[in-house]
């Protein structure tokens, strides 16, 4: 296993579409490698999710976790999930506005607006189809990753241009997590 390397803001791939995964490619053992690999940068960088297209392959797929995250101490645990090919269904008209981050843009915080709950369609590592419903911080994340995949980011999305921050100010001028 080994680290990816992330590419940051400006770097052209974040502005790409990823293509879907066919079931062969799937389980080749490049891909099932490749996942791997992912799952391990989004831990040793402490992110809650993380998209192929941030270490620079244009696939379709992205993970998430929240355990024991010292960037997101204060958020409801989510148990390590990894999405192949995702599309969101029932997505809900109400909006939620929060605060989020990302690796890919270091340093940075803002409030963005998000559906509060939706379903997530895709197939699990294995290949086999995955239905969550999702709500709260872990529909945020999703929807988060999910953007990644069509090269919007998250700053693309924020509509309170004065909550934009750096981290640090952020955790001493705003309490919410
Ligand atoms: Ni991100």
């Amino acid at each position: 296993m080994s680290f990816l390397s992330i590419a940051h803001l400006g770097n052209p791939i974040l502005r790409q579409k990823a293509k879907s995964v066919s079931r062969e490619e799937l389980f080749s053992i490049e891909f099932q490698n490749f996942i791997s690999d992912l799952i391990e940068t989004m831990l040793e960088y402490d992110g809650v999710g993380l998209a192929a297209t941030q270490v620079h392959v244009l696939k379709q797929v992205f993970v998430f976790e929240v355990k024991n995250n010292p960037r997101y101490p204060n958020r409801d645990a989510i148990p390590l999930t990894i999405v192949i090919n995702p599309v969101f269904k029932k997505l809900s008209k109400k909006m939620e506005e929060d605060f989020e981050s990302c690796l890919s843009i270091p340093g940075l915080v803002a409030k963005v607006p998000r559906h509060s709950s939706l379903t997530l369609e895709g197939l699990t590592r294995e290949g086999k189809p995955l239905e969550m419903k999702l709500s709260g911080f872990a529909a945020r994340v999703a929807q988060h990753e999910n953007d990644h995949l069509h090269g919007i980011v998250y700053l693309d999305r924020v509509l309170d241009k004065p909550s934009l921050a750096f981290e640090r100010e952020h955790r001493k001028f705003c309490h919410s997590p």
